[in-house]
């Protein structure tokens, strides 16, 4: 209906054609090998919602010693589970721009995952892309720009999985908003179309999942709603063709949970398993794949080579990251899950969703994970939500607050304002953090956890003066009056904005915001103070918790508002870390991941939630916007954002110097050919199996709703020519762009080695970010057609390619040495279907501070 229709891409890429998963294809091939149909299909569905320990959980092939794996939520920590950590979210963490944070991180949230009997992490998040300001789950993924989320996903995905525990990339891809996400959640027939072009699809949203195929990353989530009207989880063109085919993903694709709209189209469109494994509905018995897939496959409509290639992956993957040696699950062993989703107490039902199995048994063993002494995870945690806190105004060195006061008859005074900062009724009070109520920490949704504790801002405050000088006082509401304020010195004010999953609307918040203000009265109560606090003499120093951009337009230059930080999601160590920030125990060294705009509007029509959809068609949703995403926009219309990408001060200050320019290629506008496949992969025994051994033993105990890998009857399993869909029979030619891990490994060659002197000029040791941007040359042109027209390529004005995030001593320089690869100098041609280097003119490289920030520059 829009125009936007998905090519078909056929058949799925078989996985086991790269020498680093060689050795697990080769181990999960001898036991796939010897697997009934009916354990392959068991593999790959889940058992249904609720009818394991974890929110995903997939059938066993018991006799060939494949267990039933646990998936868990999510990307800032385990839910549902106790003694666990509440990092700070993605966004939070893409505002640190410190890889080896972001790393640290991963590898603490993996090592809780382990401890608890997790096979897969249902995280991180990359998409949403943060496309839409308002979108309800930009703060679970890095910020919005592909590089920014590329970095940070990479590194968390490497983190987790160097404990051996699987991530998940998700939500691949194009679900920006939470309004239509899903048909039943939004009372539609069926889910929105999230429309993308070729080259919006490659240099924006496909990005990061790129980067996360080269860190390796074991799973990846396809997302709820369609693209370019055929669903995610059923897209050919989307997992056979970009994901596998051209990134040369070798793990396994899982569906969102119910994103899986159909059963054979799902399973020859790539995906690999399905989750939870129920049908269109929660916990409706009604299966797409497990019977249905030992029938479908039987009766050839699924070929055989897809079934085994479903489950080649995801035996493999458990190969990968040597999951064969971990102890046995229970009764046996301690290597299954070892808490309950379902409930907090010690003994619960095995299987909560079954209507007629009460099994109960020990499910929550509240194993802490939280790690101890220097490797307690609570101070990665607290890291993390240090340098994730961005310092955006500070009027002459308001900031660092200091401790010491002079004594004297008149104390110091100074006042905590607004609910932001207290602790409200505890972190845990609404499920799935599902309200705004005491300080934020984290949005709602899957992505949230369950807080084992929560450091609120005014707990870490009430402490931190001396008494004898200073007199520090609470007024945990929003709404303070003058009286409050008129004779203080100091003004804290906290005000935050929050957001989540679909699933959950509350505050007037249908997931996705209306707006991007502060809520609950944030913006009055930040005015009040800032007008009444000291009766106009005090300072007040504002704190923003949000899950994304504020609108601050009416605040920010008030003569009042002395500085402001901008502290995201902090998740438990939130006070804690604000205090280190605010006393300059650490650098103020965060950067924005996003642009603050002085309005909605600014980010662009393309960029604006679709609230509204009433008829029965299916809502359209053009994201083509994206090329020209956040700061992208700002600089193509000229548009002056209030904080731009990238800003962020420091307590010091810092110099650029030079830039010089290695060039370590010669320019040409193409990639090397696509390498052949390394190995090959896993090939099985091509005769038909006994359809007997697709049905239920006899005397199998069936419960009602749960999910099994056999069929009932032999009915419909008889052999029958199929109509495979459109394209089926015309297989695809492989990408140009493929052939490695990512891609064409050509495209991942570094062409240039920059190197960047930066000196920190000021009085103090401090962390700065230094970014690394590229304009494209002016007049790249392509044919069209067959004529000789010629079609000026577009470009943004400037994108990110690379940061580093450095530590200077004062008065100490330091050279920086970054690189940038083909790819980064290349777009996607549509034309050519491949990255092209553009070699006609000059790019320009820039480095600096910031997206408008940029005092370095030289030609290439
Ligand atoms: C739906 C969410 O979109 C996804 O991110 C999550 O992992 C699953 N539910 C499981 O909770």
């Amino acid at each position: 209906p829009s125009g936007f229709h998905t090519i078909p891409w056929y058949p799925t890429p078989l996985g086991g054609t790269s020498s680093q998963w060689k050795e697990s294809y080769a181990k999960a091939q001898e036991m796939v090998r010897v697997m009934s149909i009916a354990e392959k299909v068991n593999v790959t569905t889940g058992t249904g919602w609720q009818m394991g320990l974890c929110v995903g959980n997939t059938g066993p092939a018991e006799r060939v010693k494949f267990p039933s794996l646990c998936l868990q939520d999510g990307p800032l920590g385990l839910r549902y589970a106790h003694n666990i950590t509440a990092f700070p979210a993605g966004i939070t963490t893409g505002a640190t721009w410190n890889r080896e944070l972001m790393q640290q991180r991963g590898f603490a949230m993996g090592n809780e995952a382990r401890l608890k009997g997790v096979n897969v992490v249902l995280g991180p998040s990359m998409g949403p892309i943060g496309l839409m300001p308002a979108g309800g789950r930009g703060w679970e993924a890095f910020g919005s720009d592909p590089v920014l989320q590329g970095v940070a996903a990479a590194e968390t995905i490497r983190g987790i999985q160097r404990n051996g525990v699987m991530a998940t990339a998700k939500h691949f891809i194009g679900n920006e908003q939470e309004h239509f996400r899903q048909s039943f959640e939004w009372g539609l027939p069926d889910a929105m179309s999230s429309n993308m072009d070729d080259r919006v699809l490659h240099e924006i949203f496909a990005w990061p999942f790129a980067e996360s195929v080269r860190a390796d990353v074991a799973s990846v989530m396809c997302s709820y709603q369609m693209v370019n009207n055929t669903y995610a989880c059923e897209n050919s063109k989307l997992i056979n063709g970009i994901l596998k085919d051209e990134l040369g993903f070798q793990g396994f694709v899982q569906s969102d949970w119910l994103a899986q709209r159909s059963g054979v189209n799902s399973a020859l469109g790539g995906l690999d398993m399905s989750m939870p494994g129920d049908g269109l509905h929660w916990a409706d018995g009604k299966p797409l794949w497990g019977g249905e897939l030992v029938r479908a496959a039987l009766n050839t409509s699924v070929p055989m080579e897809r079934l085994n290639d479903m489950v080649t992956r995801i035996v493999a993957a458990w190969y990968h990251f040597r999951q064969d040696s971990w102890e046995k699950p229970a009764p046996e062993g301690d290597g299954g899950p070892n808490f309950s989703s379902w409930t907090q107490e010690k003994v619960g039902r095995l299987h909560e969703g079954s209507p007629d199995n009460d099994a109960t048994g020990v499910v929550n063993k509240f194993v802490n994970a939280q790690g101890t002494g220097a490797d307690a995870h609570s101070v990665i945690a607290r890291k993390v939500a240090v340098e994730g806190t961005v310092l955006l105004k500070n009027v002459n060195n308001t900031l660092p607050l200091t401790r010491e006061h002079p004594p004297s008859d008149v104390k110091y005074k100074i006042g905590v304002y607004g609910e932001d900062a207290g602790p409200g009724e505890g972190p845990n009070s609404c499920a799935d953090r599902g309200c705004n109520q005491g300080t934020l920490a984290s949005g709602w949704g899957s992505g949230a956890v369950d807080f084992p504790y929560l450091v609120s801002p005014w707990q870490a405050l009430q402490h931190a003066w001396s008494t004898d000088a200073v007199d520090v006082r609470e007024y945990l509401t929003n709404k303070v009056q003058p009286e409050d304020l008129l004779h203080q010195d100091l003004c804290l004010v906290f005000a935050n904005a929050d957001a989540g999953e679909g699933f959950i609307r509350s505050d007037g918040v249908d997931a996705d915001r209306y707006d991007l203000f502060l809520q609950k009265n944030g913006t009055e109560l930040v005015e009040g103070v800032a007008k009444y606090c000291g009766d106009g003499r005090g300072k007040t120093v504002v704190i923003v918790h949000s899950v994304g951009p504020v609108v601050m337009e009416s605040w920010i230059d008030l003569p009042g508002v002395h500085a402001v930080l901008y502290a995201n999601l902090p998740g438990q160590e939130s006070g804690n870390a604000l205090v280190d920030v605010l006393f300059g125990e650490v650098d103020a060294s965060g950067r924005l991941p996003y642009t603050i705009g002085r309005s909605m509007e600014d980010y662009g029509p393309g960029a604006q939630v679709v609230y509204e959809h009433t008829d029965p068609s299916v809502p359209q949703v053009n994201l083509n916007q994206g090329l020209y995403i956040d700061y992208r926009y700002f600089d193509k219309f000229n548009i002056t954002p209030r904080f731009e990408f990238g800003f962020g001060l420091s307590y010091t200050t810092f110099d650029y110097s030079t830039l010089g320019v290695e060039k370590l290629q010669k320019k040409t506008q193409h990639p090397s050919p696509r390498p052949k496949h390394e190995v090959d992969p896993p090939e099985y025994d091509k005769r038909p199996p006994n359809p007997f051994t697709g049905l239920f033993p006899t005397g199998f105990r069936v419960l009602r709703k749960y999910i099994y890998g056999y069929c009932d009857s032999l009915e419909g399993t008889d052999p029958a020519p199929h109509q495979y869909p459109d394209g089926y029979n015309t297989p695809q030619k492989p990408s140009a762009a493929g052939g490695g891990p990512g891609g064409n490994p050509s495209l991942y060659e570094a062409m240039l080695e920059l190197t960047i002197e930066v000196t920190n000029t000021g009085t103090r040791a401090g962390q700065d970010v230094v970014q690394v941007y590229v304009s494209f040359p002016d007049d790249v042109a392509e044919h069209r057609g067959l004529g000789w027209s010629r079609e000026t390529i577009e470009f943004p004005k400037r994108v990110l390619r690379n940061f580093e995030k450095i530590t200077l001593q004062p008065g100490k320089s330091k050279t920086v040495k970054m690189t940038l690869t083909r790819k980064d100098l290349s777009y996607w041609s549509v034309r050519a279907q491949n990255w092209i280097l553009p070699t006609e003119g000059k790019f320009k490289i820039w480095a600096g501070r910031s997206s408008r920030d940029l005092p370095l520059v030289v030609e290439f």
